[in-house]
């Protein structure tokens, strides 16, 4: 097959290349190194181009998405078979400070990628990386129990955010929002003018390529700051705020699975789920217990504005569609092997 990746120098990007690559696909990558422009020389992301460039089926364009002239040469020059869209800016609080360009990579640029896949590639399956943060605040009406280092949903037979969770009226952040607009359209797209369509609804996705900021990458950022010994400042709650882990290769995986089986207009949540979860405080104390160091840890009591109290993926519908598609990294595996890069760099 040939599959475009947009973002394919980032975190999910780049491990969706190396997934299809090594699955003996070709790759047409688009990336024009936004993360750097965004997050400075700690968001350059060149080392994924090098490594993937050395491949013989890579093929690297520096474009930017929101370019029409870019887009439509490259969909002229290949006849793709998927495209999955990982490209945009990621973080919350980045967003709030540039809302017009937040927009215009987030919801802009993806829909002149849905209408060049129409226009061109119309047979191709198309996956956009979309996030929990359409949910706005909303997961944190859910009745919840605060223990000594972490909060827990009330109910234990409480599954986790299922894609039914309303996203309407509650605080998204312009990011949110941005994205919230990428996603519908990337759904009208496959229910109303029938492309295959698939969105992902994303939470803390991870691995050791990320180019981690204070900004975004929570866990890889919290590694380094531990290994490094840098000050490490816990933003809100306490440090109980949960979040559930997954692997890039396993969002790769989920990828492909649904290349083997397109949907038309589909939704789904995916992340690590309940048994990848932990509070930033549970972390702290596995990383340090780990490294047999202490780190200087900060607080601050406000918490980042709609930041979730706990989240935690139900994975029912997207395991139920795609039944053969595991997990196959625990948290413990995804923390040991954050911790081994880190540490081999030093
Ligand atoms: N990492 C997570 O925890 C997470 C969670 C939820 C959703 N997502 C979504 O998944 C997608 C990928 O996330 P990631 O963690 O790999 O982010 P990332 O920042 O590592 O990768 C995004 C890539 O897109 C590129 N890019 C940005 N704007 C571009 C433009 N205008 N033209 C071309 N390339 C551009 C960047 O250079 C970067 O390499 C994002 O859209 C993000 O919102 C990620």
């Amino acid at each position: 097959m040939n599959i475009c990746i947009t973002g394919s120098l980032g975190l999910i990007g780049s491990a969706a290349a190396q997934h299809f690559l090594d699955a003996g696909h070709t790759v047409i990558g688009i990336d024009n190194n936004q993360r750097m422009k965004l997050f400075g020389k700690q968001g350059d992301i060149s080392e994924s181009k090098s490594s993937l460039q050395k491949q013989q089926h890579f093929i690297h364009y520096p474009a930017d998405i929101t370019s029409q002239t870019a887009l439509e040469s490259i969909f002229r020059k290949h006849r793709f078979d998927a495209v999955i869209h990982c490209a945009g800016q990621p973080s919350h609080d980045k967003a709030t400070s540039m809302i017009a360009k937040d927009f215009r990579i987030n919801a802009y640029g993806t829909l002149l990628l849905l209408q060049n896949t129409q226009k061109l590639a119309s047979d191709a399956t198309f996956i956009f990386t979309s996030t929990n943060k359409v949910y706005g605040d909303n997961p944190n009406q859910v009745p919840m129990v605060e223990m000594e280092q972490r909060f827990e949903y009330a109910d234990k037979t409480y599954r986790g955010i299922a894609e039914s969770t309303s996203v309407d009226q509650t605080l998204h952040s312009f990011f949110g929002s941005s994205k919230l607009a990428a996603d519908t359209y990337t759904q009208e797209f496959g229910r109303y003018l029938g492309l295959r369509t698939t969105t992902l609804r994303l939470g803390c996705v991870t691995g050791p390529h990320h180019a981690s900021v204070k900004l975004h990458g929570f866990l890889s950022f919290l590694v380094k700051s531990l290994v490094h010994k840098q000050a490490y400042e816990i933003i809100g709650y306490k440090g109980k705020q949960v979040r559930d882990q997954i692997h890039a290769l396993d969002v790769a995986s989920a990828f492909a699975a649904i290349l083997k089986k397109p949907k038309t207009g589909e939704v789904y949540n995916l992340g690590g789920g309940s048994n990848n979860a932990a509070s930033i405080l549970e972390l702290i104390e596995l990383i340090e217990k780990r490294l047999g160091t202490k780190t200087k840890i900060s607080y601050t009591a406000i918490p980042r504005k709609g930041d979730h109290i706990c989240y935690i993926t139900d994975l029912t519908k997207f395991r139920h569609d795609f039944s053969n598609w595991k997990l196959s990294y625990s948290l413990a595996d995804i923390v040991d092997e954050l911790l081994d890069h880190e540490l081999q760099k030093n």
